[in-house]
């Protein structure tokens, strides 16, 4: 068995309990040792593994022999892979393999892959029987540093992004950078789109990390994720729900680039690469708003360049399908949206009422144009 690394622990302080984050390398074969040392769960308990199609060859093995192991008797359940899956119909496939494996509330599940699996098996676990424990292993970038905490669960609708949901806070997570090693160079690199974003928002040191970096650096890589992790753990305690200003500011670049994700069509384009155009157009915005020198756009739009992320919005994506799907997003009430704006890298602030409106969000998208051919 490889030697387990337990490089940090964090603890996510979330309203209904806290819980641990572990950060490290070679985590997976340790999971229900982890899993026993916490009262949520019973001893011989049934729990499922889900998991999409893709990570399952890769990392599924594992978990399933630990949790065996030590007595659980762990189900597989694989989906496939794809933005397509988050569906309220897969959601209801997933709880008929939970049902078929006979697990009661004593049960739990483990949510092993990226952002689509944690936020379907998280959305699943929250509403069988009420609510069941889960555990989180993700094994990409972008759920490493921000989807698998904070508790957010969720499908899409045809109308949009994760507009139904929940707050579920995992009962642990484990984060083991190992397994990013098997990511496609694209797949790894649309990560930083959100690590850029806790730059930008939250640490300007951080930026000068992103920028030195090389994939293969192993050490460097577990402190970037460490780091992020610490970021979106303490905005997470600071507003857990979303209601105070605070966790609003994580959606940076997130109100553009869900409506040119879902203007693209799911799939065309992946979920970091969307951020990243969103980014650029809420950089373009702070510049004529919040005061953003253009020495910080320009590192901003560097920063994402350096991890090979679209900065210029292709002529296939028309303006007003952007703002249709904009118009349908539920960071808008009423019509209006608290934007996120950088006055520098490091800091953020939500748009006064009024300050921004659809009109200012139009401009942004015509500015982050590729030049005509
Ligand atoms: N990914 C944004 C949030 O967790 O609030």
């Amino acid at each position: 068995m490889p030697t387990s690394l337990v490089a940090v622990s964090l603890e996510v302080q979330a309203r209904c309990h806290p819980y641990q984050v572990l950060v490290g390398r070679e985590l997976l074969p340790t999971v229900a040792a982890r899993v026993c040392e916490l009262s949520a769960f019973r001893p011989r308990a049934r729990c499922v593994v889900v998991t999409d199609s893709v990570v399952a060859p890769l990392h599924a093995e594992p978990v399933l022999q630990s949790l065996s192991a030590a007595g659980f008797r762990p189900h597989l359940a694989v989906f496939p892979a794809g933005e397509g899956s988050k569906s309220m119909a897969q959601a209801a496939a997933v709880a008929e393999e939970l049902i078929g494996h006979g697990l009661d509330r004593h049960g739990f599940v483990v949510a092993l892959g990226g952002g689509v699996v944690g936020d379907l098996a998280g959305f699943v676990a929250s509403i069988y029987q009420r609510g069941i424990p889960y555990v989180q292993i993700p094994t990409t970038v972008v759920s490493q540093v921000d989807s698998a905490i904070g508790g957010k669960t969720g499908v899409n609708t045809a109308s949009g992004k994760n507009l139904l949901g929940s707050f579920h806070p995992p009962a642990l997570v484990l984060v083991d950078v190992a397994t990013l090693a098997t990511l496609p160079e694209r797949e790894f690199n649309e990560g930083f789109a959100e690590i850029i974003k806790h730059a930008v928002i939250r640490d300007r040191p951080l930026m000068r990390s992103i920028l030195d970096f090389r994939r293969g650096d192993q050490d460097a890589l577990l402190q970037i994720i460490h780091r992020n992790l610490e970021i979106k753990a303490e905005i997470v305690a600071a507003d857990e729900y979303e209601r105070l200003g605070v966790r609003a500011l994580l959606n940076f670049g997130h109100t553009v680039g869900h409506g040119i994700e879902q203007a693209a069509g799911y799939g065309r384009m992946l979920h970091g690469e969307a951020i990243s155009l969103g980014m650029v157009a809420a950089a373009w915005l702070s510049a004529e708003r919040a005061g953003l020198s253009s020495g910080d756009r320009d590192l901003i739009t560097q920063s994402l360049r350096r991890y090979g992320l679209p900065t210029a919005l292709s002529p296939e994506i028309s303006t007003e399908s952007i703002l249709n799907s904009l118009r349908r997003d539920k960071k808008f009430e009423s019509g209006a949206v608290r934007f996120v704006l950088t006055p520098a890298i490091g800091q953020a602030r939500l748009s006064l009422p009024d300050e921004v409106g659809l009109e200012d969000i139009r401009r942004a998208i015509e500015a982050i144009r590729a030049p005509a051919a």
